[in-house]
């Protein structure tokens, strides 16, 4: 058997080499921001990633779950390569190359319940959910919209009016885009309505709750869509009941309504299956795809059924969206993804299976969720059951000082969104020093 790499801390980071661009950096760039902690890449390999002062991390977060077939995979860059040497840009709008056609054809091909699709390709993740904004008014003449607290659709500004998940991204941004509806989102680990957990999973209400709720103020009648993520990422990677979404697409067909996933976070083979949709077994009007679709190369797509799909001639264009050398990298992502579904499944039930070990052995555990490599350990205090933001911060900074790259969602949890090519001993080698990190925390002496 090959000999498993581990995580190679050489220098503590940031080293040197590390500190000049992080200088540099920050005397120039933005200060809107984050830089969670301060890894300076160099290249990355796989699941791997390695710094420029020669330290070698295990990356569990992806890039925020964009990197699926792992950094810089060879058929990736061969593909991205091919396609850059013959032309890199005529605009997909105005006029025609093969691989625009390619993965449109592809994409339409996924979820054959849905129906005959067509696609629109964007730059972005947030260009996808504008778009789908655009669409479902369009095609329904109505102006309302409905979406989620604890959402996150992207940073525009019709895609902020529809986020919920912190008020940080809307303050002062405003006025925002009027006509948007928030309502709680199904959560069987901290019920809206303070139900237990297996009584929301079997039968949870929050979609006739909201229904009471919204039609106070408004009539169904008048709404153009429901956006919701079937998985909540930014949110907190929230595994909603399968029956709230089953009553979402209820509400929908009963009222006229378009029902849109935003799968940008969990679609391309995140949850073991290639969108989210196919996990829960309901199906959508419209699916939004971005983040893993081209291994990092910035594209994304608007899924629609060709019914729904209405706009005419001229209605919506994108300069650069499904550009010949990203629409190439996405063909080439979702042939490696189809491969690897079956070993996200299996890594990622022995990833759940550990993580609750784990949990088992340490109490600020609160709970273990997930499916395939989208995976939550959401942290609270053990006495008083309150989330503790300032451990999964420290967390964070501890795990990266070891070589483990992680990212935290939702008021404390830790989201575990690896590269998809993750082997077992790989995961292994990750959960191990993640449960040092928390036993280190915890008792520091
Ligand atoms: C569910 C979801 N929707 C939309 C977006 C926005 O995507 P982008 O950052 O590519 O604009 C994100 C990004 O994190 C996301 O997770």
């Amino acid at each position: 058997m090959a000999e498993v790499l581990h995580p190679e801390i050489r220098i503590k980071p940031p080293g040197p080499n590390a500190q000049k661009i992080i200088k540099q950096d920050e005397a120039h760039a933005s200060p809107s921001y984050i830089k969670e902690y301060p890894l300076v890449v160099e290249r990355g390999q796989g699941p791997w990633v390695y710094d420029v002062d020669g330290n070698r991390y295990l990356d569990f977060m992806a890039g925020i779950a964009v990197a699926s077939t792992g950094h810089s995979h060879p058929k990736v860059v061969q593909a991205i390569t091919e396609s850059a040497q013959k032309f890199i840009h005529i605009c997909g709008t105005d006029f025609y190359y093969q691989p625009f056609a390619t993965l449109c054809e592809r994409l339409a091909s996924y979820l054959p319940e849905m129906g005959k699709k067509r696609v629109f390709l964007t730059n972005s993740g947030t260009e996808a959910v504008e778009g789908a904004i655009k669409l479902a008014r369009f095609h329904t003449r109505r102006p309302l919209l409905l979406a989620f607290q604890g959402a996150f659709h992207g940073r525009s500004t019709g895609a902020i009016a529809l986020t919920g998940s912190k008020s940080k991204y809307r303050a002062f941004f405003g006025p925002l885009m009027p006509g948007i509806y928030h309502a709680p989102y199904s959560n069987p680990f901290d019920c809206p309505y303070h139900r237990p957990k297996k009584e929301c999973e079997m039968d949870c209400n929050c979609v006739e709750k909201m229904q009471k709720g919204f039609q106070k103020v408004h009539d169904p009648k008048e709404v153009a869509a429901i956006f919701v993520e079937p998985v909540q990422g930014e949110g907190g990677y929230i595994f909603p009941a399968k029956k709230f979404l089953k009553d979402l697409r209820s509400f929908c067909d009963d009222n006229g309504i378009l029902l849109v996933f935003d799968e940008i976070q969990s679609g391309v083979g995140r949850t073991g299956e290639m969108f989210a949709a196919g996990y829960y077994g309901v199906m959508p009007d419209i699916i939004l795809s971005a983040k893993g679709l081209g291994s990092g190369m910035p594209i994304g797509a608007i899924i629609a059924k060709e019914s729904v799909m209405t706009w005419t001639r001229g209605t919506h264009g994108s300069t650069y969206g499904g550009n010949p050398v990203c629409a190439a990298a996405a063909i080439a992502t979702l042939e490696v993804v189809d491969a690897l579904l079956p070993q996200v499944r299996s890594v990622g039930e022995a990833m759940l299976a550990k993580l609750r070990e784990i949990q088992s052995r340490n109490p600020i555990v609160a709970d273990v969720r997930g499916s395939g490599m989208m995976i939550g350990v959401e942290f609270r205090d053990p006495k008083t059951k309150k989330p503790v933001p300032d451990f999964m911060g420290k967390l964070e900074q501890v795990a990266f000082q070891q070589g483990l790259l992680l990212l935290g969602c939702g008021e404390s949890t830790i989201r575990i969104a690896p590269p998809l090519v993750l082997t077992a001993a790989e995961a292994m080698v990750g959960l191990e020093i993640f449960e040092k990190c928390i036993r280190q925390l915890e008792n520091p002496n």
